[in-house]
């Protein structure tokens, strides 16, 4: 199929067809990290910016690893040592970066739209590597390839996504892109941390951990994010593992073959106990590996001027 996009904002403008091709350069791109010498010249002479106003370990530097094993030349900003500092708007700074001839800007930012408001001012392709509490495509689409590495098909199958749904770009992301792709996502977490109308995204909502997790055939956990709390949503840390963490107690009501899923970074002994994160039906250092196939897929999709994966 012809992939004509510009840029990577979110999951809900693009097709299913879309994301299936996504998915399927991603699968030929994996093998590349296996070889003794990772990297192909497919994107010798193209340029690539991360800037990123948040930190980051695993979008950041999987980002990073994609570009280099795809042979582009990688630079990057963080806010912290930018000129915003100094006073600097978001855009003049980003058409200061355009200025020097990028061909893929890969943004993450706390304000929800950034990524989509350079888009309308540059021609340079943008990726948004999260935008506050909106989107994180490229997450959901690492957690999608994941999935059907393990499953086979997204197709039928029922996902949990448990925790801080009200602050999470990966839930929203996830939400959208597994049910596009045929699944049924159910959230459940603390009533505090529901948003009101995330139905209307897709997902149903259940007020009991263990009646979304017991026929889930995912489970995935997310961080309590206190980064973007006003207020308190919980009362202790003890009382939110006894409530809604994955725990062992917990794992045994689930199918056999669930897999467990967790964007990072972990909180230990909160939403997941270590047991379950380390333990076999763990697939969260999958979802790692995965980020660098399917970012290097991004990159060549948008930036590779080849547009059919076979060819
Ligand atoms: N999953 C994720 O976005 O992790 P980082 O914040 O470390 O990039």
């Amino acid at each position: 199929m012809e992939f004509n996009r510009k840029d990577i904002l979110d999951i809900a403008s693009l097709s299913k067809e879309e994301i299936s091709f996504i998915l399927d350069t991603a699968d030929k791109m994996r093998e590349i990290s296996e070889r003794p010498i990772k990297k192909v010249p497919t994107l010798r002479g193209k340029t690539i910016v991360l800037f990123f106003y948040e930190p980051s370990t695993r979008t950041k530097l999987s980002f990073d690893i994609a570009a280099k094993r795809l042979s582009a030349d990688c630079v990057s900003l963080s806010a912290s040592s930018s000129s915003m500092v100094k006073g600097e708007t978001l855009i003049d700074t980003a058409r200061n970066l355009e200025a020097m001839k990028p061909d893929v800007i890969v943004i993450r930012h706390s304000a929800s739209g950034a990524p989509h408001m350079l888009s309308r001012y540059l021609k340079t392709s943008i990726i948004n590597a999260g935008d506050g509490t909106h989107a994180h495509p490229s997450q959901a689409l690492l957690d999608m390839m994941t999935v059907r590495e393990k499953k086979g098909d997204l197709n039928g199958l029922r996902i949990a996504i448990i925790g801080d749904i009200s602050h999470s770009r990966v839930a929203r992301s996830n939400i959208v892109g597994f049910t596009k792709m045929g699944a049924d996502v159910v959230v459940s977490g603390p009533r505090t941390m529901i948003p009101k109308g995330i139905e209307n995204l897709g997902a149903s909502v259940s007020h009991s951990v263990d009646l979304a997790v017991q026929d889930a055939d995912v489970v995935m956990m997310l961080r309590i994010q206190k980064e973007r709390q006003s207020s308190f949503l919980f009362s202790t840390e003890r009382e939110y593992a006894r409530e809604y963490g994955l725990s062992e107690k917990r794992m045994k009501i689930m199918k056999p073959d669930v897999l467990i899923m967790h964007p990072g970074p972990i909180n230990r002994g909160v939403e997941i106990s270590p047991a379950i994160a380390d333990g076999k039906h763990s697939v969260i250092l999958d979802q790692v590996t995965n980020g660098v196939a399917l970012r290097m897929a991004l990159f060549y999709l948008l930036a590779g001027g080849i547009r059919n994966a076979d060819d």
